[in-house]
């Protein structure tokens, strides 16, 4: 598959199947995350690779925040809650370094994060896998942060879902550029 042919066919794949991920591929995808560029060069990604039980304790953790967020949820809706991160073999949580150059702005930094986090995505389709990009509201929580080794102001910008796809890939009709571009000459 060339480059816009994995560009022009990628899709957020909702459903992988439990099959875990060998190593070399997840080192393939960290590999081309970092190939992403990023303003004077202060790599501002971090990588959290979270297989089997980590998955499991993170999903404690999500189903205790809603839990003390809903206190009077059905247990059915807090086990749901607990599931989640169980949705594929292999999640990379991607977040973005605290500044340490003074030229650098978060901004851009959060931006460059962005660029590895799509660099995953295309790696992940080109071999063969399906991910899905996810935030949900426990991206934002402090406490999910601290289960990954994260300060509470530093930006967790996705949970990459990835997994051998369970289904087709569907045929992707997305919006044209046209409406959101101005030429200027
Ligand atoms: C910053 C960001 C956060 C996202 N968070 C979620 C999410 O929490 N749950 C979800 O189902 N999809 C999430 N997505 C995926 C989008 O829903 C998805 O990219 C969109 O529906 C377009 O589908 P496509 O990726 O197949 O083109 C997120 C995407 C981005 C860029």
């Amino acid at each position: 598959m060339d480059a816009l042919e994995t560009i022009f066919t990628r899709y957020s794949c909702d459903t992988v199947r439990a099959d875990p991920i060998p190593r070399e591929l997840i080192e393939k995808l960290l590999s081309a995350a970092v190939q992403a560029p990023n303003h004077y060069k202060v790599r501002p990604w971090r990588f959290v690779v979270l297989q089997g039980q980590a998955r499991e304790r993170l999903g404690d953790l999500f189903a205790e925040i809603y839990l003390a967020e809903h206190p009077a949820a059905p247990p059915a809706s807090v086990e749901k809650e607990r599931a989640k991160p169980l949705r594929a073999p292999l999640l990379i949580a991607v977040g973005v370094e605290p500044v340490t150059d003074p030229r650098a702005l978060p901004f851009e930094n959060a931006c460059a994060v962005a660029a590895a986090v799509e660099n995953i995505l295309l790696a992940a389709h080109a071999l063969g896998l399906g991910a899905k990009w996810r935030t949900g509201t426990q991206a934002t929580d402090p406490r999910v942060k601290a289960f990954l080794g994260l300060q509470p102001e530093q930006d967790l910008v996705s949970f990459i879902y990835i997994g051998y796809p369970a289904n087709p890939a569907p045929t992707a009709q997305r919006p044209s550029f046209e409406d959101r571009t101005t030429w200027m000459d």
